[in-house]
């Protein structure tokens, strides 16, 4: 995880959010080569899940909601962690996190944490609305995308004149005030989610359960997670919530051991039930056919974005020990969330002029470095590093024959390609199959 975490600031994927200042807790930034990453995962997850499906519609809600909403969803009762605070060094930890507490920096004679009783921390971030500052202007910032989506059921299914089954799907920044942020990005306090909730028939919610568990390990797998690290876990009959027939979590093997980076969720009708009892709207449906009138069944994806891209880079980090004694730092990332998909490298500052043309030419279709700068080997290694699955060389043969050199990253063979079909075949190589 260090040699990770120190790849990822030195080469500008992740770092400290406000670092001059030095950093903010369970806060992060992404760098030229992060943003990219994590754009490349997020339009993966929505050409998967809206663009390539007739039932699924896409929406994008404000951040803060009207405060009503988290008393409908049970945020402002329930979304909380019991905590403990320690009276001497004023610390506050999680109590089913004491094991991790250390000891008491602050207390003479003894090495022990004098701890207040568990209370309960509610995880929402609040802010305040508008100039006053009595309590009706209190707002918060959503602790999970999904909550809109409810909200906004109503409205995306009349616009979008969608029959049940049919889902509504979006990606966005969540917010909770984690008590212990912890494992780089994994736990933070703002992050990203991709959230899709379906709405189906009663007598349906096990099928689509099965269909969605199903689309969503595929969706993993196209990924390139190695074998033996992604498995399913499900939630156990007293982990359930009352309204909830089913769940599961997909787990990666991080360094840290095996943790969530998506759960699965069959949500009943429970959230559509407590909108429609907040908002005093009827938020049920009738069935054209039947003249049934219900309140939906949800089934609800939730990926968090950030989790997926340190699993991504967890999965794709090497450090290899070559045949000539070198050793070099590789990210054998999936072209398709590759930041860089290829690095255009004259063998001399001479060649610029054709090496741009080409660089101008592959990036109307990828994203392209350009280097001309140094030694060969050493920008090979720079782009290893960057998880870049293909380098082409221009060399003073390339004059003449019209041909140059694609080194694939992971096997580091090399070939000869004319100049004007590299752009084909890069192209089939760095986009995910359907
Ligand atoms: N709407 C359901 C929901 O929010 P969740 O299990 O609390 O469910 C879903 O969150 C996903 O969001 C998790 O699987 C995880 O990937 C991501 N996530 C949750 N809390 C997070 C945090 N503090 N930091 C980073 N990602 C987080």
């Amino acid at each position: 995880m260090d040699d990770l975490v120190s790849l990822c600031a030195r080469r500008g994927f992740v770092f400290p959010s406000s670092e001059i200042y030095g950093g903010i807790n369970g806060f992060w930034d992404y760098g030229p080569l992060g943003v990219e990453l994590k754009n490349n995962l997020k339009a993966i997850w929505w050409q998967r899940v809206v663009r390539e499906r007739d039932d699924v519609e896409g929406l994008d809600s404000s951040i803060i909601a009207h405060p009503r909403t988290w008393e409908a969803s049970g945020h402002v009762e329930h979304f909380s962690d019991p905590m403990l605070d320690c009276r001497a060094c004023k610390k506050r930890f999680r109590a089913d996190q004491l094991d991790e507490a250390g000891h008491c920096p602050a207390r003479e004679g003894s090495s022990e944490h004098d701890f207040t009783e568990p209370r309960r921390f509610n995880l929402m971030l609040s802010t305040r609305i508008g100039a006053s500052e009595d309590a009706a202007s209190i707002a918060y910032l959503r602790p999970e995308t999904c909550q809109s989506i409810f909200n906004d059921f109503k409205r995306v299914r009349e616009v979008s004149r969608q029959p049940i089954p049919f889902g509504i799907a979006q990606i966005g920044k969540a917010f909770r005030n984690e008590i212990n942020p912890r494992n780089f990005t994994f736990r933070s306090r703002e992050f990203e989610q991709a959230e899709l909730e379906y709405f189906c028939h009663p007598s349906e919610r096990g099928k689509w359960f099965e269909h969605w568990r199903d689309e969503r390990l595929r969706f993993h797998r196209d990924l390139g997670f190695a074998e033996g690290c992604l498995r399913t876990r499900p939630h156990a009959q007293e982990e359930l919530a009352h309204y909830c027939q089913a769940a599961l979590d997909i787990e990666y093997r991080f360094p840290f051991g095996w943790q969530e980076i998506e759960g699965i969720h069959d949500r009943g009708d429970w959230d559509l039930t407590r909108h429609g009892e907040f908002s005093g709207k009827d938020l049920g449906v009738t069935d054209l056919e039947t003249k049934e009138r219900f309140v939906p069944m949800v089934i609800e994806t939730s990926v968090g974005i950030d989790r997926t891209c340190l699993a991504l880079l967890a999965n794709a980090y090497e450090e290899q020990s070559l045949d000539d004694g070198e050793t070099r730092t590789v990210l054998h990332l999936h072209p398709a969330v590759a930041p860089i998909k290829v690095a255009v490298l004259p063998l001399s500052k001479k060649l610029a002029e054709p090496a741009r043309e080409l660089a101008r030419e592959l990036r109307r279709g990828m994203s392209v470095f350009y280097d001309d700068a140094g030694n060969i080997g050493r920008r090979y290694r720079r782009q290893d590093e960057a998880g870049t699955p293909y380098c082409v060389t221009y060399d003073f043969e390339s004059l003449t024959d019209g041909r140059v050199t694609v080194r694939d990253r992971d096997s580091m063979k090399q070939e000869r390609i004319g100049v004007g079909d590299v752009r084909a075949h890069l192209r089939e190589r760095v986009e995910l199959g359907s």
